[in-house]
């Protein structure tokens, strides 16, 4: 239920997203996650590998797997098929929110000016994206919107890396954190299982340090 893959995410606080240019890739990647710590992946619907990759990472059973970059109600039926457990939109889309609804499947929408949360509550979302972090004011601008919007939280993506992750953790707002910092692309590509899987245990161990 959207509420239970909700809780895991904050659970977890930090979300790798990832772009998969090859779904043979995506068990290797899963691998890195878990043993890094960190069994979750947003799966970006970038390259057409991604409903396999979803398909893959699901088939595992150890991992909690979004789909990212969805624009369209058609490719949340793709993400839905390939057995995603959420969907997440750059902005705020209503037919991709609706399409989720009808699904049953957790909608994390963009959202991050107080009109794009109001849009978004006006969809029955509560807890949106908040993306480009970096570019759209950063945590203080999450603050600032936490003031009015007392029961929205927001998960941060968008430039967020090792040297400014404490400031959105360290907001009461933030559910969870975004970010391809520790899933680089071109390591993913490489099958390079050791080299993810340490980037993933280091921003799982600073995440460790950072708690409210
Ligand atoms: C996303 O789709 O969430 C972003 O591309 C991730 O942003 P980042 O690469 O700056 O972490």
């Amino acid at each position: 239920a959207p509420a239970d893959v909700l809780a895991r995410l904050a659970a977890h606080r930090l979300v790798p997203v990832v772009v998969v240019d090859d779904a043979h890739d995506a068990d290797a990647l899963g691998s890195a996650l878990v043993g890094g710590g960190l069994p979750v992946a947003e799966v970006t619907f970038r390259t057409a590998a991604a409903p396999d990759a979803i398909r893959a990472l699901r088939a595992r059973g150890d991992v909690l797997v979004g789909a990212g970059t969805v624009l369209t109600a058609a490719q949340v039926d793709q993400a839905v098929a390939a057995g995603a457990d959420y969907v997440v939109s750059p902005g705020t889309s209503r037919a991709v929110v609706e399409r989720c609804a009808e699904h049953g499947v957790l909608a994390l929408p963009g959202a991050v000016t107080a009109s794009e949360v109001q849009a978004a509550l006006e969809l029955g979302v509560t807890t949106v994206k908040f993306f480009p972090a970096g570019t759209s004011g950063g945590a203080a601008a999450i603050a600032a919107l936490a003031a009015p919007f007392g029961g929205v939280r927001f998960v941060p993506t968008g430039g967020v890396g090792p040297a400014n992750l404490a400031e959105y953790l360290a907001l009461p707002a933030v559910a969870a954190v975004g970010g391809s910092w520790m899933v680089p692309r071109d390591l993913v590509r490489a099958g390079d299982v050791t080299g993810v899987r340490a980037l993933v245990a280091d921003a799982v161990a600073l995440a460790a340090t950072l708690r409210p």
